[in-house]
């Protein structure tokens, strides 16, 4: 195993995606002027430089590159260098017009953009190779190169490929998950509708249909389609390594901005894991799923330093309406991601395009140049970091965890479930906000993961469960633990297949309770809660048979009926909320404050704490001034506190 996180640059890491290519030599020599007056230490480089890195096939052209790295390197800016398989070139398209993916709809994507290979391709996968070979043999010695950046957001935009080769592909790989066709016919239901399967060549990727495909192979392309492009990242890695084996490898996550990718799965593979996060600008406290990014990010990676690959100093070009960082916004979210673990802070991207699809995104320097806001926030941050380097390295204790499991994730948002407002995303927000609030920091967890360190687990949504994932979750209940589920949670197990018996299954003995029917709310529809607030989305008969009830349905299709449950398990508690309360703050309040949460009080909800190591980052989303832990942060600012 490699190093773990790149030695160098010695502090946080600083800087953003470096396309020098798209620029003259007049404004590349500027560049580095710039990034040394912006403090940079870190550039990401050549991540969709293909075409001119081997303009033919076979042909490798490094010498541009070399002037580019040899000039950052006599300037103290380190390089993340790019294998660039995320974009082949059009010699490589036109060669190899088979490698152009397929829609679920039939549709081959057509060359002009990016990320346009099928990930099962063997074409594609021997050029890039080939092609991180010879990346990795000419820099092998060079000082500059710290940390490998292999391709650019796998999964993404499009992960799934239908084309011929990729469903050769899906069978080898349901060949070697089930071993023969009656096991795959009994765990894909397929008596069901007439489906069975008599020969291997019968089976098809989950092509478009009219009606909804067999969820089980629906589930089953899904673990596929991010096994086949993990096969593609783990191919290039291993050529890295043996050629550089002191040298660092990544790939950028997109934690919350896409869900095709099997992160736990993934986060084993990488020496560091990196981070891409875009806020969605329309959307209100849009900072609190940025925290959930960051939050997750460091959970893939047990826990340890990671890297903010990718943010934006500003506006993005890809939404409805791309609206402008405000006032201080940048050192926020930055100084957030680096309170939640990230020992590199980096932007998309260094100098902003003149040409091409992403001429509107903001950059470092922007289109206007240094005599904007964007750079002089770019030159304060860089020269604020250095000062933060006491937390490079530190870990951020979390007493609480939240379940996030992406084949479940994958799974609840198939066709025909009982509601359309069951969305695994819906339901992990609600909690993360809702403890975000009274200013708890938490790790993510698969259900899986060793547990015992965690005073309260929270499954908001966890529709999909397999044995070992519901043993788990028991043993940390008996053990003590203090768990929380929500409603439509151990539903299914990993064929998406619903285990004899009542609902939940998986969770029944746990949670001490089951359910005789669902009652999906309308639209809008709300139930009066006893005790006060009500419940939206969901509402459902509970038969108690060990829990006790905390709350119950005071109006609507389960009046008088159990709405939030506890049972004890052995030395632990197991609660279950069978609704979408208006008040989930209060009652996961009782719940912390039971399982013996440390919960800062007296702090106004729009204030973020989090401690990393030695410090305790405050940072204030409100619109006035607090005075919290011997400091007065003002409205929008950041403080840093010894913890
Ligand atoms: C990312 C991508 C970058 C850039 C950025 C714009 O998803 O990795 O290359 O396109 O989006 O926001
Ligand atoms: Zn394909």
């Amino acid at each position: 195993m490699t190093a773990r996180f790149p030695a160098r640059p010695a502090g946080i890491a600083y800087g953003g995606d470096y396309n020098p290519e798209q620029w003259p030599r007049e404004v590349q020599l500027e560049d580095v002027e710039l990034m040394r007056e912006a403090g940079v230490t870190m550039v990401s480089l050549a991540i969709f430089a293909w075409a001119l890195l081997e303009p033919a096939e076979g042909r490798y052209e490094f010498g541009w590159l070399d002037e580019i790295v040899d000039r950052l390197h006599a300037n103290g800016i380190t390089v993340d260098l790019a294998t660039p398989t995320a974009a082949t070139p059009a010699w490589f398209v036109q060669a190899y017009p088979e490698s152009l993916p397929v829609t679920r709809e039939g549709v081959q994507v057509g060359f002009g953009g990016r990320e346009h290979s099928c990930p099962s391709s063997p074409e594609y996968r021997a050029a890039t190779a080939r092609l991180a070979t010879a990346l990795a043999e000419h820099y092998r010695d060079h000082p500059a190169v710290v940390l490998w950046h292999v391709h650019n957001e796998y999964g993404a935009p499009l992960g799934e490929c239908y084309c011929p080769t990729s469903v050769l592909a899906f069978r080898d790989w349901l060949r070697a998950r089930y071993g023969d066709l009656e096991a795959l016919n009994e765990a894909w239901g397929t008596i069901f509708w007439s489906q069975r399967y008599t020969d291997w060549a019968q089976i098809d990727a989950p092509r478009h249909n009219h009606t909804a495909v067999n969820p089980a192979q629906r589930l089953d392309f899904a673990r596929f389609t991010s096994d086949e492009h993990l096969a593609c990242y783990t191919l290039q890695r291993d050529i890295l390594r043996r050629i550089t084996p002191d040298i660092p490898v990544t790939t950028n996550f997109m934690t919350t901005n896409c869900k095709s990718m099997d992160l736990w799965k993934w986060a084993r593979e990488v020496d560091v894991v990196s981070n891409n996060h875009y806020l969605n600008a329309e959307e209100p406290d849009n900072h609190i799923i940025l925290s959930m990014s960051a939050d997750l990010a460091r959970s893939l990676g047990g826990g340890r330093p990671w890297i903010i690959m990718e943010h934006s100093t500003s506006a993005v070009n890809w939404q409805p309406r791309n609206l402008a960082k405000g006032p201080g916004e940048l050192r926020r979210n930055s100084l957030t991601h680096v309170a939640r673990g990230a020992d590199g802070v980096l932007f998309f991207q260094w100098r902003a395009s003149r040409f091409g699809a992403e001429k509107f995104h903001s950059a470092m320097v922007p289109q206007g140049g240094t005599g904007t806001q964007v750079w002089r926030d770019v030159v304060a941050l860089g020269a604020e970091l250095p000062a933060l380097s006491r937390v490079r390295g530190e870990q951020v204790p979390a007493e609480v965890a939240v379940v996030w499991d992406f084949e479940s994730y994958w799974a609840l948002e198939l066709d025909w479930r009982p509601s359309v407002d069951l969305a695994f995303r819906e339901r992990v927000n609600a909690y993360y906000e809702a403890l975000w609030r009274e200013h708890v920091t938490v790790d993510f967890v698969h259900p899986e993961s060793d547990l015992t360190a965690y005073k309260v687990v929270v499954a908001p949504s966890l529709y999909l469960l397999g044995e070992a994932g519901a043993k788990n979750l028991h043993a940390y209940v008996h053990s003590g633990g203090t768990l929380v589920v929500s409603y439509f949670s151990g539903i299914v197990d990993e064929h998406d297949t619903v285990p004899v018996g009542p609902y939940p299954g998986a969770l029944r003995d746990t949670l001490g309770l089951w359910v005789e029917e669902f009652h999906p709310l309308r639209t809008a529809e709300q139930v009066a809660l006893s005790g006060g607030g009500v419940g939206r989305i969901w509402s459902e008969h509970v038969h108690l048979t060990g829990a006790s009830e905390i709350q119950m349905f005071a109006s609507g299709p389960d009046a008088g009926r159990p709405a939030v449950t506890r049972h004890a398990v052995g030395d632990g508690h197991a609660w279950y909320v069978a609704t979408a309360p208006s008040d989930l703050r209060d009652l996961l309040g009782s719940v912390l404050d039971e399982a013996g949460v440390d919960v800062p009080i007296g702090l106004p909800d729009t204030l973020e704490v989090v401690v990393r190591g030695s410090q305790r980052f405050l940072v204030n989303h409100g619109s006035d001034g607090v005075t919290a832990y011997g400091v007065t942060v003002p409205a929008g600012g950041v403080a840093v506190v010894p913890a």
